[in-house]
């Protein structure tokens, strides 16, 4: 039986009330404000609706964009969404997650500033006038790179799930250090190509949000909120000064990391105090601990980061806190708690990190897909409210491109287009069935193009 079986508004209401979230999910009665011009930093959109980095693991071998990367975009690009974070791209062909990850360099960046000019191109061709922000995510994936780990620490729990043995070596602080010149390097890149903005990628434990809790490791990033915050804000300064503070600079920020969880959807055992968290409460670290993520928040902003885009989670190992699903993806499990819960861990801790940084950046929303035809009533009632800036969707985003443009054609979203939350993507990423160990990903139940793939490698009958 799904978790989503609500078929209006009120039904959805009574739920939420079941549950005892009357105070984190709100929905307004119609989409009015997130209509509206919004202001980033120097930048006036057309919108506050968005779509999320959502790679597509369709890069060719050397990282460049492919003519599926270009679908993608060029769908986000007339889909009527102002704010368009282009997905994790490595910084290294040695950081990457899988073997079709984009990869910016000096060889690849023609590429990206033809993807980038195609999206603007396309949108104003369908709406008239150019008034999106294009950001690139840069990111190192540290533990999770897929030729050879990069750990900043041992963290017992997630060594486990990748079989990473005890004497395995951490990297160095000289690493480090040099490491922050690819992101440089990477920004730099960025900026020449046209992008609005890069984004220093701070979550879903890839390695900058392993270090943000790299309470155990020892040296100048490890213990303390400020060496564990070391490598974002010197490469964020840096930046700053080789861009002449033109480039704008955002985070996508894990506030809350939580602990890992095993194949049957029970924490994996953790010790007490837990030390292996970005935003978790030490002696219980099933329940968020903000403090430190709303400390840290304050600080990008006296950074000059005008943009920051919250989430959670990490999705090899705790997927359904990061993307409250219905359906679990092939590599996880049952969700241990109402998807709803979920949703409203999101809406909190965004709450949390706006009402710090107040008008001086823009907060992004995350969780928002699993709400379906009512999501943008959500975002809507947390906008009002001052709780989130810019609205935008993830698996929607693949699932349902066109949500904006239905939105202002129809008042509302279609219920035969919104994303299902049944975690096919997630499959296509992670199937074994095809010679690269993943395929290309989009959306199975709304896109015919990635439905035929998936039938082709025998996942229907699997999922
Ligand atoms: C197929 C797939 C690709 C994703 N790619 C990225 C990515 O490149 N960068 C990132 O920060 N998050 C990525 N995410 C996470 C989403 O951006 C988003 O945080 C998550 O799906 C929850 O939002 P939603 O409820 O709107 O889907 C990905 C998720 C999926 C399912």
């Amino acid at each position: 039986m799904p978790f989503f079986r609500y078929r209006s508004l009120d039904e959805i209401v009574a739920e939420v009330e079941r549950l005892g979230l009357s105070e984190q999910i709100k929905f307004a009665d119609k989409v009015n404000e997130l209509l509206k011009p919004l202001k980033v930093g120097e930048r006036k959109i057309w919108n506050s609706l968005g779509y999320h980095p959502m790679e597509g693991c369709d890069g060719t071998s050397d990282g460049r964009p492919s003519a599926l990367t270009w679908r993608r975009y060029e769908r986000f690009a007339s889909g009527g969404g102002a704010l368009i974070w282009f997905e994790a791209t490595a910084v290294t062909p040695e950081g990457r997650a899988n073997p079709r990850q984009l990869c910016l360099t000096d060889e690849t960046a023609k590429d990206f500033e033809a993807l980038l000019n195609m999206v603007r191109k396309v949108h104003k061709e369908v709406f008239g006038e150019e008034r999106i922000l294009c950001g690139l995510q840069l990111t190192h994936s540290g533990r999770y790179c897929f030729e050879k780990p990069v750990i900043a620490y041992h963290d017992p729990a997630l060594d486990k799930k990748r079989g990473i043995p005890p004497d395995y070596p951490v990297i160095s602080d000289d690493e480090l250090d040099r490491l922050q010149d690819a992101f440089v390097q990477a920004a730099k890149l960025a900026w020449k190509i046209g992008f609005d903005f890069v984004d220093i990628k701070q979550c879903h434990r890839y390695l900058l949000n392993e270090l943000l809790a790299a309470k155990t490791r020892k040296g100048k990033y490890g213990g303390s909120l400020e060496n564990r915050t070391r490598f974002a804000r010197e490469v964020i300064q840096r930046i700053r000064d080789e861009t002449d503070g033109k480039l704008m600079i955002a985070t996508r920020l894990n506030a809350y990391d939580g602990p890992a969880f095993d194949s049957t959807g029970k924490p994996m055992e953790y010790p007490r105090p837990f030390l292996y968290g970005f935003g978790c409460d030490e002696n219980d670290p099933l329940a968020m601990d903000l403090s430190e993520p709303v400390q840290w928040a304050k600080e990008l902003v006296q950074l000059g980061v005008k943009l920051i885009n919250v989430t959670m989670g990490n999705p090899y190992a705790s997927p359904h806190i990061g993307r409250p699903f219905d359906k679990p993806p092939i590599d996880g499990y049952e969700p241990p708690e109402h998807p709803l819960v979920g949703v409203a861990r999101h809406f909190t801790a965004t709450a949390a990190i706006k009402q710090a940084v107040g008008s001086q950046a823009a907060v992004v929303g995350t969780g928002y897909s699993f709400l379906r035809q009512f999501l943008a009533l959500a975002g809507e009632a947390n906008k009002r409210a001052g709780l989130v800036d810019i609205v935008a969707v993830g698996r929607g985003a693949i699932a349902y491109p066109d949500y904006v443009r239905d939105l202002l054609q129809h008042g509302q979203l279609l219920v035969n287009k919104v994303c299902l939350a049944v975690s096919f993507c997630t499959a296509l990423m992670r199937t074994k069935e095809h010679p690269l160990k993943q395929a290309p990903t989009g959306c199975v139940p709304r896109d015919p193009l990635y439905a035929e793939i998936y039938r082709r490698l025998g996942l229907t009958k699997r999922h």
